[in-house]
């Protein structure tokens, strides 16, 4: 069986290639670096690599695959929205014209708003174009990734979770890896077909207020849950050097996302995963250091934001990181 993923070294993707390889199957990773890869699993994958909005590469890439695992990559292009699309036209054609078999496509909770939630509108075009292969696709809409918080160090610092939701509304969080657990669930699983799409909700809806209190038991430190007013927040991220799509396709995701908002695809047996907030927190914070040169007991994060990307995911209902 040939099982094409993508973004190998993310959150959700190296999950799944773990357990590709654990279930025996030799993976094929589409990526730009194999040197990001964990090395003991050089051995048991192969590797292509490219770029995936290079349309003859993932043609190529994708000839022979059973089953693919896509990711709208996040890469920093200054219109997020218009970069999904051309993502998406990327992978369609490569389904299409490959007639691969089966697709697990990486969504939002939202996408089926389809318009009025910023960058997630980029991933409801990438559901729709995967739609019209007329291929088998199963689109799964996740809730907000745990690991959004270890986008902003300065945050984590400082102990506050900045948000333009109220910080009394409820929503979906999930950890990631829980998320490629299913993943790679159902591209091993060759007996489903059709358009499907399901939710990945995590444990519980949390507000970012539980959130806050979580972090506090955990780590022990004064986390605090503050909201942002929409504009204050688009400022500060142009301020940071975002373009003014950028910030607007941030800001979008929460005031898309709020009032009146309630997901399509309800919470289910399917797609309610197991890690708390508190487990995760308790692995992934782990280093409550009070250190003498630390200042105030900093925390140090296990995984800060890579490769010079910026942004607290944590001012807006982020779905990726942000140059
Ligand atoms: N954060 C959320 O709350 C949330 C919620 C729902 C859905 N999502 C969706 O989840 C996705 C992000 O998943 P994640 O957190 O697992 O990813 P991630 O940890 O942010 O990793 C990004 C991955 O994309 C790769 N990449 C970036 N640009 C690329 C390009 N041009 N070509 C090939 N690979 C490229 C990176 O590879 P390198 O190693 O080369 O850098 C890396 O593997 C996004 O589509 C987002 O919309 C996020």
């Amino acid at each position: 069986m040939t099982i094409v993923v993508t973004t190998p070294t993310g959150n959700v993707g190296s999950r799944v290639t773990r357990l590709l390889v654990q279930a025996g199957v030799r993976p094929t990773l589409f990526l730009r670096d194999p040197a990001r890869l964990d090395p003991d699993l050089l051995d048991h994958v192969d590797t292509v690599r490219g770029d995936q909005g290079d349309a003859e590469a993932v043609l190529s890439v994708t000839a022979d695959a059973d089953a693919l695992f896509w990711v709208d990559p996040p890469t920093g292009d200054p219109d997020p929205i218009a970069t999904s699309a051309r993502m998406g036209a990327v992978v369609a054609r490569a389904v299409r014209e490959n007639a691969v078999p089966r697709t697990v496509f990486l969504s939002s909770v939202g996408a089926e708003k389809r318009s009025g939630a910023g960058e997630i509108d980029g991933l409801a075009r990438t559901e729709q174009q995967l739609d019209e292969t007329g291929e088998s696709v199963l689109h799964l809409r996740c809730g907000y990734f745990y690991s959004n918080l270890l986008l902003d160090p300065d945050a984590l610092r400082e102990g506050v979770l900045r948000t333009a939701m109220p910080v009394d509304h409820p929503m979906p969080w999930v950890d990631p890896r829980d998320i490629g657990d299913i993943v790679a669930a159902r591209l091993l699983h060759t007996g489903w077909s059709g358009r499907r799409v399901e939710a990945v909700h995590g444990p519980a809806d949390l507000t970012f207020a539980e959130a806050a209190a979580i972090l506090r038991r955990v780590t022990g430190r004064p986390f605090r849950a503050e909201r942002i007013a929409d504009e204050d927040l688009h400022t500060a991220l142009v301020t940071a050097g975002l373009s003014d799509k950028q910030a607007d396709a941030i800001v979008r995701m929460s005031s898309g996302l709020r009032d009146g908002f309630t997901p399509e695809n309800p919470r289910g047996t399917l797609g309610t995963t197991p890690t708390t907030l508190a487990a995760w927190a308790a692995q992934n914070l782990p280093s409550v250091s009070t250190a003498p040169g630390r200042g105030r007991g900093d925390i140090a994060v296990a995984a800060p934001a890579a490769g010079g990307e910026w942004i607290s995911t944590t001012w807006a209902r982020g779905t990726r990181r942000f140059p």
